[in-house]
């Protein structure tokens, strides 16, 4: 039976350098703000045939996390995509640009000039921030709430932006002199709760091509943003029964917004921990995380739960009933949400929670194996209607990486579940088709 062919994109974040991944020799973890590292990988991803490269961002750094790991510090994301523009010419271009801390005029250039640098392979991947808020005059980060209220009128000055200045309105006339029909130029006069913006912009759509919308953040006022705009949802789903309730949910809450339940993808974050054998997939993960302090992990158990375990032995389960009531403050109601979710579902003793991707990683999906493992999970996942496609980040070391998008990739493509070739060049045509 031929399978549904999912929507595969490629995190550049680098993941596989995370922990202690960059210590490997030839990690290359010197060239990670240039633009060499990367162009390398985002051809690979092209060869491979993906719909999309794409690439976190954050306007924070957690500096005392890079005393022994890259952390999140990186080149900005829209930055690179440009730069990658020009080295590739079929894969999309998915930048992460928060709408907590920016004004929407300026992010709607950027995403539209990253369109026309690269021919129509923009996309934006909509998130709400973590923190940084320091960074631009706040004194506490707005509660998740408030940052989705701001998110929801910020896309549409951004949408409404994109529409004020259609391609159409260029004719260029060389004969009558006329550079452009003006009447097609109009302000969008936007007045909210939150921006006042006159428009026009100063930069025309390129052609009628759609720059497609992503989002991360999944709780209920996330999953309700997302359903109203997004055309795919990246998602921290640790397990299939919570994708396929998200999925379930999105496709729900998108029809009640009056869209259709197909026009929300859900795309789960895909960690690969890849190797030759079984054996040494579980080693380099040991690795990867040995040097990830237990204090550490114990203090992220803490802020996401108010559970401090700092005095609990390791073979002492952590039962539901532990669990204080949700705290007030959090950084994520997402990720708070998948811990607590856990601890109620499995009750694992310690020894075992710290180990979990909810604990020490981004709460991913994640395969510890070989790339046959990789293929039948991913099978899985699809046959059981979780997914639509996925983000890998890939985990561990190069060679990790280097499995998932040249052997992984190519084994997909074989049995239907990724393209083998490009049917357009545009990211909407990636997505659409
Ligand atoms: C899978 C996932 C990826 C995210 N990626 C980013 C990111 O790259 N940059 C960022 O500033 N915030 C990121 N966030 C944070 C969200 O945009 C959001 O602010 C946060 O999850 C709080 O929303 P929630 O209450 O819906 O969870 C991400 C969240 C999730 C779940």
């Amino acid at each position: 039976m031929a399978h549904k062919q999912l929507h595969i994109g490629m995190s550049l974040a680098p993941t596989w350098l995370s922990g202690d991944g960059w210590r490997h020799e030839g990690s290359n973890i010197e060239h990670t703000f240039g633009t060499d590292f990367f162009v390398d990988i985002a051809r690979r991803a092209e060869a491979a045939k993906l719909d999309f490269i794409f690439r976190p961002d954050s306007l924070f750094l957690n500096a005392p996390i890079m005393e022994t790991s890259p952390g999140f510090g990186s080149l900005d994301s829209t930055v690179l995509m440009a730069a990658l523009a020009r080295e590739t010419s079929k894969i999309g271009l998915l930048s992460t640009v928060s709408t907590t801390f920016m004004p929407p005029y300026v992010v709607a250039r950027q995403i539209m000039s990253l369109h026309q640098i690269s021919n129509g392979r923009a996309g934006w991947n909509i998130v709400t921030a973590l923190d940084g808020n320091e960074n631009f005059g706040l004194e506490t980060m707005p509660s998740s709430d408030e940052r989705y209220a701001r998110a929801a009128e910020f896309t549409e000055v951004v949408r409404s932006l994109w529409e004020s200045f259609p391609d159409a309105a260029l004719k260029r006339d060389r004969q009558s002199g006329q550079f452009a029909d003006t009447s097609l130029i109009q302000p969008v006069h936007h007045e909210g709760a939150h921006f006042k913006v006159k428009g026009p912009l100063n930069l025309p759509s390129y052609r009628d091509v759609a720059i497609p919308l992503f989002q991360a953040g999944a709780s209920p006022a996330g999953r309700s943003f997302a359903a109203s705009v997004a055309d795919a949802i990246f998602s921290a789903t640790p397990d299939l029964d919570a994708a396929i309730d998200l999925r379930k949910d999105l496709r729900s809450l998108a029809e009640s917004h009056g869209r259709k339940a197909d026009d929300v993808r859900l795309l789960p974050g895909l960690s690969l921990y890849l190797a030759p054998t079984r054996k040494e997939a579980e080693e380099l993960f040991i690795y990867t995380h040995a040097r990830t302090s237990r204090a550490r992990k114990i203090a992220s158990i803490r802020d996401m739960t108010g559970l401090d375990l700092t005095n609990w032995a390791d073979d002492q389960p952590v039962k539901a009933a532990d669990l204080p009531p949700v705290p007030v403050v959090l950084r994520s109601k997402t990720h708070a949400g998948l811990l607590r979710r856990l601890i109620e579902r499995e009750e694992p003793v310690l020894r075992d929670l710290l180990h979990r991707p909810e604990v020490i990683s981004a709460g991913h999906w994640q395969v510890i194996g070989t790339v046959d493992d990789a293929v039948e999970s991913v099978k899985h996942w699809q046959e059981a209607g979780a997914i639509d496609g996925f983000i890998t980040a890939p985990g561990g070391s190069s060679g990790s990486m280097n499995l998932a998008l040249d052997e992984l990739m190519p084994r997909l493509s074989e049995i239907g579940l990724l393209r083998s070739e490009y049917s357009g060049n545009t990211l909407a045509n990636h997505i659409y088709e």
